[in-house]
């Protein structure tokens, strides 16, 4: 326990800097968190991601979400499959328990997703919809869920990684299959016509930096804005791995989303380590966080910053990425590692 060995001097010194104040962690000082606090105070929002199981049956874990964190991102409730398994018969009860829990703790919510090719219910892959069946599935999809939260979810991950890895056109899916490369636009349009106020993104993995992935994203999103489809923003995933650090050229990525008039989101932060992870690592680590909380900060359209689950006790690397894991800020205790510190202190030096 890191927290137990913090000498008096060091206590007393936190306090009087004013911050680490709060008992974040069960009684113990730390960077100088929550994060909630110091993130609002330079401005963004702090995300995460949310286990639906876990925020039903862990107490320690609904005690932590909202002290730490100002918005929350389903991190499997939204999908397809999980809000429609049956046709027909939607299950709202998960998406329903955390808008209301977000709504009692003046969180915000990051609706997560709309249209993406995984975690689609089996009746929809496998249902040789012609193309116009599918797009009135998407588009009635769309109307029902963005329709039932207009006003409760701010912002949705309308289209999630729509672009190919090798960065040549767009991902194999039934919806660019089926459809065709319109689909986005008509999931946009519909987005826009459930609920007028809802910022819209589109969200993509492994385009953090400058390449020919970003280069397809950049594209595409240029089109859709020449041809008038509502977009606000884009997400960046970020998932990292320690091995590997940051890809470059980030802030310069991010920057010239930006210069299209659009926001940037962090949107799914983690940094996987190969287990076991050592104390260096946990080091090393911390430095990768808070490098990804600096490119966020250092321009000013990226305005929310979320990580893929905030404890290791939930995190999906283990299970998604075997013999990896000890990914987020709070090990399976709930109690910081240095990544957590690292964030806290990213977000206090901000210069904004
Ligand atoms: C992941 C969840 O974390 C897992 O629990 C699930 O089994 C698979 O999906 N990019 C995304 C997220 O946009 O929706 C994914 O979430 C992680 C990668």
């Amino acid at each position: 326990m890191r927290r137990a060995l913090v000498p008096a001097a060091v206590v007393v010194a936190v306090l009087a800097a004013g911050c680490g104040t709060t008992d974040s962690h069960g009684g113990a000082p730390n960077a100088g968190g929550p994060l909630r606090g110091l993130a609002q105070r330079a401005g963004i929002a702090i995300g995460t991601a949310v286990d639906a199981g876990a925020l039903s049956r862990d107490d320690g874990y609904r005690a932590e979400l909202p002290r730490e964190f100002s918005s929350v991102t389903p991190e499997n409730a939204m999908k397809w499959a999980a809000l429609e398994p049956e046709r027909g018969k939607p299950d709202w009860a998960g998406a329903d328990a955390l808008v209301d829990f977000a709504g009692a703790h003046r969180m915000r919510v990051r609706g997560h997703t709309l249209v993406w090719y995984s975690q689609n219910p089996d009746w929809l892959t496998g249902g040789n919809f012609s193309r116009a069946e599918l797009v009135g599935l998407l588009r009635a999809h769309i109307a029902a869920v963005v329709g039932r939260y207009r006003g409760r979810v701010g912002t949705w991950d309308v289209v999630n990684e729509p672009i190919a890895d090798s960065g040549s056109g767009l991902r194999d899916s039934i919806w660019s299959q089926v459809i065709g490369p319109d689909y986005i636009a008509t999931a946009l349009r519909a987005a826009r016509a459930a609920d007028p106020q809802a910022k819209l993104f589109i969200n993509e993995t492994a385009a953090d930096g400058i390449g020919p992935k970003s280069d397809a994203l950049y594209a595409l999103v240029k089109g859709l804005l020449a041809g008038h489809v509502p977009l606000d923003g884009v997400g960046f995933q970020m998932h990292a791995e320690l091995a590997h650090g940051l890809v470059p050229g980030v802030r310069r990525n991010f920057r010239r989303f930006a210069a299209l008039g659009l926001e940037v989101n962090v949107t799914e932060a983690d940094v996987a380590v190969k287990l076991p992870a050592t104390a260096a690592d946990r080091g090393r680590q911390g430095e990768i966080y808070r490098e990804m909380l600096d490119d966020c900060l250092a321009v000013r359209a990226c305005r929310s910053f979320t990580v893929w689950g905030f404890t290791d006790r939930y995190s999906w690397i283990p299970t998604g990425e075997p013999g990896f894991g000890a990914a987020t800020l709070l090990d399976d205790n709930l109690d910081p590692k240095p990544a957590y510190d690292a964030v806290a202190r990213a977000l206090r030096d901000d210069a904004r």
